[in-house]
């Protein structure tokens, strides 16, 4: 008795993914604790966003494979799980581009994703920035085996500032959650389930709330769209800028996408997962005046080019100030250049010789004495 109990702070979880391991709070999901190690160990997330409480769970594209529970009951979990909502345990083992099993169950959650979806990236605001295509590339089919109709909808306004296209729509919640969470009434919200299940304003009431804008920046696709910037310009013609004002809404920090000295369009800063950036700890969502009514350069400080951070069709152009995003498959891949997998000296029993020091051309004699 008398002795006071010491509270110790939890010990951190030792987590490996991909091979690579690392140390993470308790209470961090798997994909956080991948998304801390980077690169392409990352799932990617269609529904999850980072500054959206509630969000996740929805679209299953982060499902990985649980090899190891954890030290304590080292045993694979049954089925893949989706990490943007299972929290790590001590020892646990996870397999994410690792594991034939994801990339097969990614596939197919790509195929469900794009039973509705058109394919209409030509025409599509958000080609050259939209996630669904860029799983599309990595994990589509060439054709579908779909045969039904794809869900059509009658053309709904949902006020002069956003232009909504249900058939684009995955119903990853996230805009619900942008009204629910950011604008002081919720307008809008998900009506009716299963293939009937759309999002809607209920009899068209239009979304006039200060940071409603901000549904087009959480949107994955093309489904919420800036009417101020539609048709105007493909996104890999525009020139992102870095620039900030003086706001009393908002954090004024913003990304104006440029064509010469002209503002086409004006968005939130996104970090590497194509989530809003933060300051101090806070999501840096914009209002609709700086969204949608400053479109001088004049009205704002500017502060430079964008650091494009990401895999995006933006980067291609040999941008300025280009940051190359984590490569982590050497770690994946124990320490192995992905390059020198087909090394023929390492792989082959045959070819001992050095071709490169022969005085001529190889012959059949050369590979005599060979082992
Ligand atoms: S409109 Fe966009 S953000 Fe909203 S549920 Fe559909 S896909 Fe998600
Ligand atoms: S990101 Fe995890 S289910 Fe959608």
């Amino acid at each position: 008795m008398g002795d006071e109990v010491k509270k110790e702070a939890p010990k951190n979880f030792k987590v490996t993914i991909d091979n690579i391991t690392i140390e993470v709070p308790p209470g961090t999901t798997i994909l956080n604790a991948a998304r801390q190690i980077g690169g392409d160990v990352t799932p990617p997330a269609m529904c999850y966003y980072s500054k959206l409480q509630g969000s996740g769970g929805k679209c299953r594209t982060c499902l990985v494979e649980v090899a190891a529970g954890s030290t304590a009951d080292p045993r694979p979990m049954p089925k893949l799980v989706a990490s943007c909502r299972t929290t790590v345990m001590d020892g646990m083992v996870v397999k994410n581009i690792t594991s034939d099993k994801v990339t097969d169950a990614r596939n197919g959650v790509v195929e469900f994703l794009l039973i509705n979806h058109p394919l209409d990236c030509p025409i599509c605001d958000q080609a050259g920035e939209c996630d669904l295509q860029d799983l599309g590339y990595n994990h589509g089919k060439e054709g579908t085996r779909y045969e039904f109709k794809r869900r059509t909808f009658e053309k709904e306004d949902i006020g002069p500032y956003i232009q909504l296209h249900m058939t684009r729509c995955i119903l990853c919640y996230r805009c619900t959650y942008v009204a629910d969470q950011l604008t002081n009434q919720r307008v809008h919200g998900i009506l009716d389930r299963g293939d009937h299940a759309e999002i809607s304003t209920y009899i068209s009431k239009a979304i006039d709330n200060d940071f409603s804008g901000n549904m087009i920046d959480v949107c994955p696709v093309g489904a919420l769209t800036d009417k101020t910037f539609r048709f105007k310009n493909r996104v890999w013609f525009t020139k992102p800028v870095e620039a900030h004002r003086d706001c009393s809404t908002c954090c004024g920090k913003v990304t104006l996408w440029q064509r010469g000295d002209e503002v086409l369009r004006v968005t939130a800063r996104k970090d590497e997962w194509g989530e809003v950036q933060s300051y101090d700890g806070k999501p840096g969502w914009i209002c609709n005046t700086c969204r949608f009514d400053k479109k001088k350069t004049s009205d704002w400080v500017i502060e430079g080019p964008t650091k494009i951070n990401r895999h995006s069709v933006i980067s291609q152009g040999h941008y300025v100030g280009l940051q190359k995003p984590k490569e982590t498959i050497a770690d994946v891949m124990g320490g192995r250049d992905p390059k020198l997998l087909m090394d023929i000296h390492t792989i082959s029993d045959v070819n001992k010789v050095e071709l490169s020091e022969l005085p001529g051309p190889a012959t059949s004699k050369t590979f005599e004495n060979g082992e």
